[in-house]
Parts: structure tokens; C-alpha cells; sequence
């Protein structure tokens, strides 16, 4: 792995909410590249844009239906390079979505796919005879319902993971694979510097299992990427991998293996869900949240390198859910530390920077995702429309999908028109205040990340768990005889600095004001000794 990998701090950038150019409601390339200076001066040094491919945006883009060009409603390919040019030219590299479990049922591969059985094209989806006339196995669909869709002309059922616009490529078909590669090759010898993987280990299937993902061929046709594309260019590619073991991950990401670079770790993502389902709350377990930090820190040991990640288009906001509405700076803030000051890529999603919380969504018409709407349908009979809509209002992919709050004005400035989907904000959290005022989320980002990435030990140092009582964590990053404290508290009550951290340290970041010999409040600091 090279060091610009090891040392990147990703903005993810949802193009549909971040920034409007013309007034159609709709984010756009031209409005991110009005954007390219505020990006700069975050500190950031990559982009990831989740898709911006032609789509009819029955999973916001997540369904492509043109590999590649650019969605009309986002640019053109010449905006699209532009944006590209602008970025490098800021030292800021690009990373696009990959998108290949599935494709749109409205690619021209598709529907070439299901005109006959003897298409073609019909062996690049995975086809099956009903069984006994129904579907070929159980599997359920992630967003709700079968995963197969009987198809009428031809007679048999497709396999769609996801909605039944969205089906499953034929990865077991190497004229798919040797597609996806030259698809691959394409973007990258345009400049593009890596993808983020969506889904990438569901792209071999295991048909005997109950869950379809980590299929046999997983590591074999990534390699196959790695060799034909992503190699050669020294791309940087993060799998977006939900359920991995450290030990899985290393397979995935051992650089002698050529297949990924790195991949996602969601697992404390899970915290503060009853049984996992995202629209059931229930209290983060704060030990519990560490001590799966540190196990990923520890499990990639030296031959691994870790993302570190708290929100992005599928989760709401950081802030509603393991932070303290009370606290929203010091909360925000402390959480930043938390993540950040551990090794690995640090992600950071559009807004994050603000300390957003998740907006309030009124009623279910104000909802746009998939997910949500479909979950809503089938959770209807258990709940009474409140709870269903405060359970949505906790857990809706929404959350973090309105517009970008730029100013207090109109829309929060992300469009002159009528946004595609309605959001309220906080004035007092948008960029512009956020740059005005003394003290800001905004601001201590700006701190934090220019500190860390000119930080040594920070990027590179071991790291090891000193205290963890669900309230008080330390941990200590250290390299060459140099270490670095990082101590937080992550509660609503004050206690004593921790004997961890040793007494002739030297605080070096702090979100209060002072340093005092108590921990106050979400307090986070950073000491060297
Ligand atoms: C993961 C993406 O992040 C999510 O937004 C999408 O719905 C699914 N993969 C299907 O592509």
C-alpha cells in the first residue's frame, strides 16, 4: 500500500445533495465544483462521489444504467473532467463508485438479458427455473420481499439482492468480468485515482447458503480486477463489506494477494439497534463501541490498514445516534477525536463536518429512499403511524440525504429551486456560520486534520487500548519512542484525567478551552510525551 493511501482523508460527496448549480433541485458536478475550494480548505486530500452514472434512480444511482457517462441531471462527461482536473490540480484525488453486484434493469445489458433465453446477453444476470412453481430459494431482498423476480416472457426468475430494478450481474460469466474490467480501465486511465467498492463481496454467490455473500469464487475474481485493471494503475479501492471478520478482511486486503487495498469497518455501526434492525433505538453500549474500534485496530495488525468511518448515505447522522443533543459541539467533536485519532483512512461524510443531526421528516410523504418507503409499507400493520414515523425518523438512509446546508438562506443555499427533497435546518449549523462563529464543529475538523495529517505517529503509530470503562477511554498511538495520548470522555458527567495519560504530557488539541486536571462533558484531547 502506498503512503498517499495510508495518509487519505476521504470526503464522501453525495452528488444529489450537495450542491444545486442550476436551480433544477438536483445537485450537480458544476455545483461541487463551486465546492472546490471549501473542500480544500478542510484538508481533506481525496473525494469519493458516490455514483454520478446515468441512472433512473430507483436507489439513487445505485441502479446504473450506462457505465460510462454521466446522469444528465448531474453534467456531462466534460463536467465530469473538469471536476476531475480541478480536484488534482487542488491535490485532492478522486474516487468514483463502483458499483458491480448489480446493474439497473433498464442497462442495455439487461434488457437484452431478459428478450430470450438464448440472448446473448442472457447469461450475464443469474437466471433460474421456478421450483415447484416458485421461487428458486428463500433469499429475501435487502430491501425488502423475495429476491428473485419471475419474469414473465422468458419463464424463469432473476436474482436481484437489492430492489428488483437492480439485478445481480453473472459474475460467474468471464465476458461479465472482462466488461467490468475494461469498464474499470476506462475510468482509470481518465485519472481517476480508486473506487469505492459497493457491496463487493456479494459478487460471488454461495448458492447453498442463507445469506448469498463471500461466494467461492470472492477472492478469485477480485484478483482477476486487480491483475487486468486496478494493479496497473495503483488504484486505490475501499470494499464496502458489511459482516467481515478481521481475519476476512485481511484476505480481502493483503497486499501479496492483489485484491483490495482496504475495506470498510461498519461493525460499530451496529451499536444501539435492537437486534441490528435500524429502525428499532436502543442505548449505545460506549464500552462496547471501543472495544470494537480497538478489536479492528488490533485484528489488521501491521499487515492491514483500517478505515475509520461514522457516517455515510446509508446511516443517519453520527451525532443522533452516539452523541449527546445537549453537547452537539462537544459531542460531535469528541467522536471526531475518538475515530480519527486512530490509524487508517479517515471517511468523513458531506455535512459530517457541521455536526449535523438528522432532520425531522413530518410525515411519510417526505421520505424519497427506497428502503424507507418499503420498510414503512411492511412494518404498517405492527405500528401506529407515530412510532412507525419516529422510527423512520431514527433510522431513514434520509437522514443524511437532504440538501447540504451551505447558508441560512433559501433551502439552506443547496438550491435556488425546489429541492427534491424537503429538509429544514439549523441555522446556526451551516458552513457560513459555522466559518463565522468563534467556536464551531467546522473549525475544530479544520484543527484536527491539519494536526493529524502532519502528525507522524498519528498516521503511522501502533496503537494500544489503555482504558476503556464505557465512559473514559485512552488510547495510545506510539512509533519510534514518540507516542500520543488520546483521551476522551464519552458521557455527560465529569471525571478525573485519567492516570493513563502520564503527567509530563503535553496537550495538543482539546475541544474545550482550557485544560483542566477533569474531564468534562464529552471532553477529547490529544496529548504528546
Ligand atoms: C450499498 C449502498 O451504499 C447503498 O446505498 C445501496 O442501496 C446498496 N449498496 C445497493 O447498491
Amino acid at each position: 500500500m502506498q503512503n498517499w493511501q495510508k495518509e487519505t482523508v476521504l470526503y464522501q460527496i453525495y452528488p444529489k445533495s450537495f450542491c444545486d448549480s442550476d436551480g433544477d433541485g438536483i445537485g450537480d458536478i458544476r455545483g461541487i465544483i463551486s465546492k472546490v475550494p471549501y473542500l480544500k480548505s478542510l484538508g481533506i486530500n481525496a473525494v469519493w462521489l458516490s455514483p454520478c452514472y446515468p441512472s433512473p434512480n430507483d436507489d439513487n444511482g445505485y441502479d446504473i444504467s450506462d457505465y460510462r457517462g454521466i446522469a444528465p441531471e448531474y453534467g456531462t462527461l466534460d463536467d465530469f473532467k473538469e471536476l476531475l482536473d480541478l480536484l488534482h490540480r487542488s491535490g485532492i484525488r478522486l474516487l468514483l463508485d463502483l458499483v458491480v453486484n448489480h446493474t439497473s434493469d433498464e442497462h442495455e445489458w439487461f434488457r437484452e438479458s431478459r428478450k430470450s433465453r438464448d440472448n446473448p446477453y442472457r447469461d450475464y444476470y443469474i437466471w433460474r427455473d421456478p421450483v415447484d412453481g416458485h421461487e428458486p430459494n428463500g433469499w429475501r431482498a435487502g430491501f425488502g420481499g423475495s429476491a428473485w423476480e419471475f419474469d414473465e416472457q422468458t419463464g424463469q426468475y432473476y436474482l436481484h439482492l437489492y430492489s428488483r430494478k437492480q439485478p445481480d450481474l453473472n459474475w460467474d460469466n468471464p465476458k461479465v468480468r472482462e466488461e467490468i474490467a475494461d469498464m474499470i480501465n476506462y475510468w482509470l486511465d481518465m485519472g481517476v485515482d480508486g473506487f469505492r467498492c459497493d457491496v463487493i463481496n456479494s459478487i460471488s454467490k454461495d448458492f447453498t447458503a442463507e445469506w448469498p455473500g463471500m461466494g467461492p469464487h470472492l477472492h478469485e475474481y477480485l484478483h482477476e480486477l486487480h491483475v487486468k485493471a486496478l494493479g496497473p494503475h495503483g488504484a486505490l479501492t475501499i470494499g464496502e463489506t458489511w459482516g467481515l471478520t478481521p481475519a476476512q478482511a485481511l484476505l480481502m486486503t493483503s497486499e501479496e494477494r492483489g485484491e483490495l487495498t482496504t475495506t470498510f469497518q461498519f461493525e460499530h455501526l451496529l451499536l444501539g439497534r435492537v437486534g441490528g434492525d435500524k429502525f428499532k433505538k436502543c442505548d449505545v453500549d460506549r464500552k462496547e463501541f471501543m472495544d470494537i474500534l480497538a478489536k479492528w485496530q488490533y485484528g489488521l495488525k501491521d499487515e492491514g490498514w483500517p478505515v475509520l468511518v461514522m457516517e455515510n448515505h446509508d446511516q443517519p447522522r453520527a451525532l443522533s445516534r452516539f452523541g449527546d443533543a445537549r453537547f452537539p459541539y462537544e459531542s460531535a467533536t469528541m467522536l471526531a477525536t475518538l475515530l480519527y485519532g486512530l490509524r487508517g483512512i479517515a471517511v468523513i461524510f458531506e455535512g459530517q463536518e457541521l455536526g449535523l443531526e438528522n432532520p425531522v421528516f413530518k410525515k411519510l410523504s417526505d421520505y424519497r429512499d427506497i428502503e424507507t418507503l418499503n420498510a414503512y409499507r411492511e412494518m404498517e400493520k405492527d405500528y401506529d403511524p407515530e412510532t412507525l414515523l419516529e422510527m423512520m425518523n431514527f433510522g431513514s438512509r434520509d437522514n443524511s440525504r437532504v440538501g447540504m446546508p451551505w447558508n441560512g438562506g433559501k433551502h439552506a443555499g443547496f438550491t435556488s429551486g425546489t429541492p427534491w427533497i424537503d429538509f429544514g435546518f439549523d441555522p446556526e449549523r451551516t458552513v457560513e456560520a459555522e466559518e463565522k462563529a468563534e467556536r464551531s464543529v467546522l473549525k475544530f475538523y479544520r484543527e484536527f486534520l491539519a494536526l493529524r495529517q502532519n502528525d507522524n505517529v498519528l498516521l503511522y503509530g501502533g496503537f494500544e487500548l489503555l482504558k476503556n470503562d464505557g465512559d473514559t477511554m485512552v488510547y495510545r498511538r506510539s512509533k519510534d519512542g514518540d507516542s500520543r495520548y488520546i483521551a476522551v470522555r464519552f458521557s455527560d458527567a465529569p471525571a478525573p484525567l485519567p492516570q493513563e495519560v502520564p503527567l509530563n504530557a503535553e496537550c495538543i488539541i482539546c475541544n474545550y478551552s482550557d485544560v483542566t486536571d477533569t474531564l468534562r462533558p464529552f471532553e477529547a484531547r490529544i496529548y504528546k510525551a
